[in-house]
């Protein structure tokens, strides 16, 4: 592997849970600590050879999902779906979709992670369905003004013919948000409208129909042991009913289609179903929204468990604006007692590895573009430095199939594989998520690099490059110095350690492009972002760092766990010298952390740290 190298290898030097750990079924609040993977079904591992992934691939590869160290596993949509939007076009949510499976799998898939202390979490996409949902089939077949289009938003165009659409509102997905029908005699009828793309028209939440197909499937799936729904565009869902045109800057509450307050009430009734299981079952919602205050109110106590942070995952490698985003966010957390999640990918984002390598590292959708310039090297050294930062934050953690090996974003997909109707509708300006959906590397030295089983009759349903055949689980596994040990190693650690996981961190003096601190007693976690080395504090042995600490320094973009009192066993490998070091340029590192002393500061979310230190450049 080219990336970081441990000096003693990425092996945990203190805090590991004993073997054969496995969580308990009475621990109810499991969830705020979690480490959650995120599994894209058809791309993680195929189990019949037709090159898409399938839960025969997943049930065979759950004993590596046990070994990386996972608490939960969340599945994007499984269910019957046309696939238009990966499965986010939902037909009929009490059957596998027959490429994945079905339903007898799924339950036994359950029941068998579960018995290798995984729980099972579920996506449930309650905005929309898919157009060929039989609710949607026979709302286009009833006609205008039939109970059937009561459910969805259907509407008379504007002008003389109808021919307008009824609103300016914007898909997600590019282009207007509306389609129009044809009557069965074949002229033009009605519109309906679609926040995502044609086939996911929106459903209406004001329709009691809605509401409680959306309460029996929740039971649906907690019935058969699953542990809890993850919630797709949890802030969409409801719409002022007079469709008015989005106002330049609406106040809070009041966007006609996003974050509107009649949301509570449902998740409310969604938490009631949920709270009447036994064990902790939970609501994790995807809500991406700019105002923290208004994200943090769907996390209170008879609302949602938690919910995605997409803000910390937005931003850019830097220390400043990332300390910005975990005040905040634990400052918004707080209040209503909610842990904070930390996420550095999905289907839908960047890869970090990519990411992270570029000029511009923050994430934002309307600014992706196809052919970005990236320094993978220098992007995957980073996510490493990042998972460790991430992992030591309190709350609870997810990992997104293949960050675990530190897969770049596939660039070069063969333009008649592209299938993400974000690329689609956006006539190729977005260059759409397909690149992160590619299936993972399992083995070997040429795709199918073990996703599909020898003899498979198909090929991968997204070109695997070349070079993933250093990315390889089986290359990785052993070698002690790859993305994966280091992501198994980090787990372990963190599992074992009860001061990791939910609770508070203390920020610790540091230079300005330093992120410093302290969890439970004895725990520290220090990210250099810094051009040059920095020093350690004296008497803080390592328990694991994302790139070799020469000489005892923690390099540029590298992240370091050590920690802070002395140790009972003191025969590790990693060393402290107290000199400075050499950085690349050949020049002595004079940069160091923490300058005065190894105080712990309590954590002032709103005010700058006035601890901070400056460090000399002599
Ligand atoms: C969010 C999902 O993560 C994404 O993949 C999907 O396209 C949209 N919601 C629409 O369901």
């Amino acid at each position: 592997m080219t990336d970081g190298v441990l000096e003693g290898a990425a092996t945990p030097l203190g805090n590991v849970a004993p073997e054969g750990w496995s969580p308990s079924d009475t621990d109810d609040e499991w969830w705020r600590r979690a480490v959650i993977y995120q599994i894209y079904v058809r791309s993680f591992a195929d189990g019949n050879g037709d090159g898409v992934g399938d839960l025969a691939g997943v049930r065979k590869r759950l004993p590596y999902l046990a070994d990386l160290g996972v608490g939960a596993i969340w599945f994007t949509p499984w269910y019957v779906s046309p696939l238009a939007d990966g499965g986010y076009d939902v037909a009929d949510y009490r059957a596998i979709d027959p490429s994945f499976g079905s339903l007898d799998e799924a339950e036994l898939l359950i029941s068998e992670a579960r018995n290798l202390g995984i729980r099972t979490i579920v996506d449930i996409v309650p905005n929309h369905v898919s157009d060929q949902h039989p609710w949607f089939q026979a709302a286009l077949a009833a006609g205008p003004g039939s109970p059937e289009r009561a459910r969805f938003w259907f509407h008379p165009g504007r002008g003389e013919d109808g021919n307008e659409i009824p609103n300016g509102w914007v898909s997600n997905f590019s282009g207007p948000a509306w389609t129009r029908t044809r009557n069965p005699d074949g002229s033009p009828g009605e519109w309906y409208l679609h926040l995502f793309s044609a086939q996911q028209p929106d459903l209406n939440w004001s329709h009691p129909d809605v509401r409680a197909e959306h309460e029996a499937i929740l039971a649906f799936w907690f019935d058969r042991g699953v542990a809890g729904v993850r919630i797709d565009s949890a802030a969409l869902l409801v719409k002022d009913p007079a469709l008015p045109e989005v106002p330049a800057n609406p106040r809070p509450g009041e966007h006609p289609n996003t974050d509107r307050d009649e949301l509570h009430e449902i998740y409310r009734r969604w938490r009631a179903v949920a709270d009447s299981y036994s064990g902790t079952r939970i609501l994790v919602g995807e809500i991406w929204l700019p105002d923290i205050e208004r994200f943090a109110k769907y996390l209170r106590p008879d609302e949602l468990h938690t919910a995605f942070n997409f803000d910390f995952l937005a931003r850019p490698w830097d220390a400043a604006s990332l300390r910005a985003s975990i005040d905040t966010t634990l400052a918004a957390h707080a209040p209503v007692g909610a842990p904070a999640t930390w996420v550095l990918s999905n289907h839908d984002v960047t890869r970090p590895v990519t990411r992270y390598g570029r000029e511009d590292s923050s994430f934002a959708f309307a600014t992706k573009r196809a052919g970005t310039p990236t320094d993978v090297e220098l992007g995957r050294k980073r996510a490493r430095a990042a998972a460790l930062l991430c992992a030591a934050l309190p709350g609870s953690l997810y990992i997104y199939q293949g960050e675990e090996l530190g897969l770049d974003e596939v660039q070069d997909l063969p333009a008649h594989q592209l299938q993400d109707p974000m690329y689609l509708r956006s006539g190729g300006a977005d260059p759409g998520r397909d690149g992160c959906r590619v299936p993972l590397p399992w083995a070997g030295t040429s795709s199918p690099f073990g996703f599909s089983p020898a003899g498979a009759t198909g090929e991968p349903w997204l070109r695997q490059p070349g070079h993933w055949s250093e990315l390889t689980v089986e290359a990785q596994q052993l070698d002690p110095h790859s993305m994966l040990s280091l992501y198994r190693t980090m787990l372990r650690i963190r599992r074992g350690d009860p001061d990791l996981g939910d609770g508070n961190l203390r920020w610790l003096p540091s230079s300005d492009d330093v992120l410093a601190f302290e969890r439970g007693e004895g725990f520290v976690c220090v990210t250099n972002f810094s051009p040059a080395p920095i020093e350690l504090p004296v008497g803080c042995p390592p328990l694991l760092a994302s790139a070799e600490l020469t000489a005892g320094l923690l390099p540029s973009d590298a992240t370091v766990w050590l920690h802070s009192e002395p140790y009972a066993t003191q025969d590790r490998t990693l060393q402290f010298p107290r000199q400075g070091g050499e950085n690349e340029d050949g020049m002595t590192a004079r940069r160091q952390f923490p300058v005065g002393g190894w105080q712990a500061q309590p954590t002032s979310p709103t005010e700058p740290d006035s601890q901070t230190s400056k460090v000399s450049e002599e």
